[in-house]
């Protein structure tokens, strides 16, 4: 078994950076935070507030999450395509300070990890999730480099872009992540840091399998 985590602030290209490495180590891609924003939608359709505790565990308890090939479910429901919006993020970044919810989140990610290889990406993996995942690493960017690429992003999708906005976003999310009581991001005393500010998607797939190769002595497939 290899696991993978990687930890990180948002918009740090987490996602796009884990997906080809699994590609590459014939790994399974675990997005965490797509659990929390499945959530989140949840949250959102049902009028509970994220801040209800009483409320919110009454709903998990009905609520069924599941991610599988690069989808999340949310009752049997694929979900994916409605979970990348400026609201959910900000309402998954809210509701993922309770501990009933980043417990849902944790058994279902750890459950996948016990019968799988795989790379596992979030803000609390390294830390919480898979304490004893093979490799660990914290992946960082600089906010207002984060900013660029998303806006540059969203241009290119043909979609409107406030830089300053998106910027504000960041920050807001950055702060709220790292300073809530219950499993904040931080990083683990034993991952290996990683700052992307500077690099292509590609050195950057590379450096991690570089890591992987180091730690583990696995070579890509
Ligand atoms: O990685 P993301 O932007 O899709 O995550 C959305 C939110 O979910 C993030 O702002 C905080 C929360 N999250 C978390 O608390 N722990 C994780 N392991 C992953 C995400």
């Amino acid at each position: 078994m290899l696991r993978v985590a990687i930890d990180g602030p948002g918009g740090t290209g987490k996602s796009t950076i884990a997906k080809a490495v699994a590609v590459r180590f014939g790994l399974e891609y675990i997005d965490t935070g797509a659990m929390y924003r499945a959530i989140a939608l949840k949250s959102v359709r049902t009028g509970v507030p994220a801040d209800d505790v009483e409320a919110v565990t009454s709903m998990l308890e009905t609520t069924t999450i599941d991610f599988s090939d690069n989808h999340v479910y949310l009752d049997g429901e694929d979900v994916s395509g409605l979970i990348r919006t400026n609201e959910i993020s900000m309402r998954a970044s809210d509701i993922s300070k309770l501990p009933v919810v980043r417990a849902k989140v944790d058994a279902v990610s750890r459950h996948i990890a016990s019968v799988k290889s795989v790379v596992m990406e979030g803000r609390d993996i390294c830390t919480e999730v898979l304490p004893d995942a093979e490799v660990k690493i914290f992946m960082t960017a600089a906010p207002e480099i984060r900013a660029r690429r998303r806006y540059n992003q969203l241009l290119e999708a043909g979609k409107p872009a406030d830089y300053d906005q998106i910027f504000d976003e960041i920050q807001k999310r950055d702060y709220q992540d790292s300073h809530r009581d219950y499993h904040p991001l931080r990083q683990a005393e034993d991952a290996e840091f990683l700052d992307t500010s500077y690099m292509t998607i590609d050195e950057n797939i590379d450096a991690i399998a570089a890591i992987i190769n180091e730690k583990t002595g696995n070579t890509a497939v």
